[in-house]
């Protein structure tokens, strides 16, 4: 399968997830490609202008990966993923990562609007997965994130 990763990483940390999912998922024989939204932020008025926006259209199955921004997904993917293409049928996964050891602060309601955003365009979110980057075992979950992730 193609899969493509579509990430927004303003400080690296989920572009280096996104980069150990790639690994897992070539590793089972797959092409894959990290593609980054960019954009210009101004996080005191709380406006995204996206430069570059992925084309989620050419892949088999989509892989969205951003940070947690103020307990929910960061603005820049959720201005993203407002104005998706129909992707009906689509396989996808949904990973953020956040600064906290607990995923409810924040974590786990960023995945469930990446899910309800996916599902507006007709795409099934089918894995996801929350990495604290300040979680003592952080390392081990990126390892197994991305071996669930490539596995399904
Ligand atoms: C504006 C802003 C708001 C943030 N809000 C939170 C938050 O609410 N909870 C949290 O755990 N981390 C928060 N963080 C930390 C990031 O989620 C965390 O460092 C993440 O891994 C950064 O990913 P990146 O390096 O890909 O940008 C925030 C970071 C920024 C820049």
């Amino acid at each position: 399968m193609f899969i493509g990763i579509i990430v927004y990483s303003k400080t690296g940390n989920t572009l280096s997830v996104a980069n150990r999912v790639k690994q897992a998922f070539e590793a089972r024989g797959h092409t894959v490609s990290i593609d980054q939204i960019k954009a210009d932020v101004d996080e005191k008025k709380s406006k995204v202008n996206l430069t570059h926006r992925p084309d989620p259209t050419i892949y088999d199955r989509v892989v969205f990966a951003a940070p947690v921004w103020a307990f929910t997904l960061c603005p820049v993917m959720r201005e993203y993923l407002t104005v998706l293409p129909e992707l009906r049928d689509v396989n996808v996964y949904g990973i953020v990562t956040q600064h906290l050891s607990r995923p409810w602060l924040g974590g786990n309601r960023a995945v469930k609007k990446i899910r309800r955003l996916c599902a507006n365009v007709g795409a099934q979110m089918i894995g996801e997965g929350v990495i604290m980057w300040s979680h003592s075992d952080r390392e081990r979950h990126i390892e197994e994130l991305a071996e669930r992730l490539a596995s399904l």
